[in-house]
């Protein structure tokens, strides 16, 4: 009993194919504690978005079986329309940000869009009013509060979809490429951020393709290879020290360097040798 309540989810050899054919996921076995963080990367296709789908509810896995908080998660106990406990459950410990933030933004304002979640939790009011105003300053979006979502810039429209899951104050948090399309300096608040909610003691996985922020935000890396099958499954600075795996899984190019934690990029210039470009120092 005191495993299960630890393990948040429970893969066993789950695939996923869409539309029974195109091929996503395949023979997946993890477990997740919670207070994890774990980052998941893999190439373009490989079923980071997927893996991630599957973990909140929103597909079901083709084959094998997933559990979360104990419970198994399928079709018949997620999609059904009555009333049922244990998804109402689900949903106020698990918040997603999608990969594309234009899924997620449907309200006519940025405070509307932020408060919409706790309005449906029946959260009273006022409350949901001071919750808002908490996180527009956490996430320094105030100027933002009376635009509309569909006119943000990207970065913008990402800070106020991590806004509108921060407010529901879940224990799981989902990430699909949090990083992708952010300035340096909004990318170091978003590591900030979630080095302050992993000791908060939350539980978050995070796909991304920025191989320079995994040991920042992750005790965990998880692989995913072209062929949709974890490859690895270890530390992020085991990870990175593979690599030819990283090659292997196209996660690295011939001209990417990787020396303990510094990332390298030989651009070769036939005229003048090569440069090194320092993605991280
Ligand atoms: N809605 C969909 N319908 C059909 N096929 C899909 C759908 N979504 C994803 N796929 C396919 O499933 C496979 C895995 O896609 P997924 O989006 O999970 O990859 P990913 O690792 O997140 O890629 P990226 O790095 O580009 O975000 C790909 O071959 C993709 O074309
Ligand atoms: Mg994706």
């Amino acid at each position: 009993m005191e495993e299960k309540m630890d393990t948040i989810f429970d893969l066993r050899n789950v695939s996923y194919s869409y539309l029974g054919k195109i091929e996503a996921l395949k023979d997946i076995t993890i477990k997740i504690n919670r207070g994890e963080q774990v980052t998941i990367i893999g190439s373009n296709g490989s079923g980071k978005s997927t893996l991630l789908a599957v973990l909140n509810g929103l597909v079901y896995p083709t084959a094998g079986d997933f559990f979360a908080f104990g419970h198994p998660v399928t079709e018949e106990v997620f999609d059904s329309i009555k009333e049922n406990k244990f998804r109402t459950y689900f949903r106020t410990k698990v918040g997603f940000v999608f990969q594309n933030s234009d899924i997620q933004l449907f309200s006519s304002t940025v405070f509307e869009e932020i408060a919409f979640g706790p309005l449906q939790l029946n959260i009273p009011l006022e409350e949901v009013k001071a919750r808002v105003e908490d996180i527009i300053e956490m996430m320094q979006i105030a100027k933002l509060r009376d635009r509309a979502p569909h006119t943000l810039s990207g970065g913008e429209k990402k800070k106020v979809c991590i806004a509108t899951v921060l407010v529901n104050n879940p224990d799981v948090l989902l990430l699909d490429e949090p990083s992708a399309g952010l300035d340096p300096r909004t990318q170091l608040w978003l590591i900030e951020l979630l080095r302050e909610l992993s000791h908060a003691g939350k539980t978050i996985i995070t796909a991304t393709h920025d191989l320079e922020i995994m040991d920042m935000i992750s005790k965990r890396s998880i692989v995913m290879g072209e062929d949709h099958r974890i490859k690895l499954d270890d530390t992020p600075n085991r990870v990175l020290s593979n690599y030819e795996l990283l090659m292997e899984s196209n996660l690295v190019h011939e001209h990417m360097h990787i020396h303990g934690k510094l990332v390298h990029e030989h651009l070769h210039d036939h005229d003048a040798g090569h440069t090194h470009v320092h993605l991280k120092s």
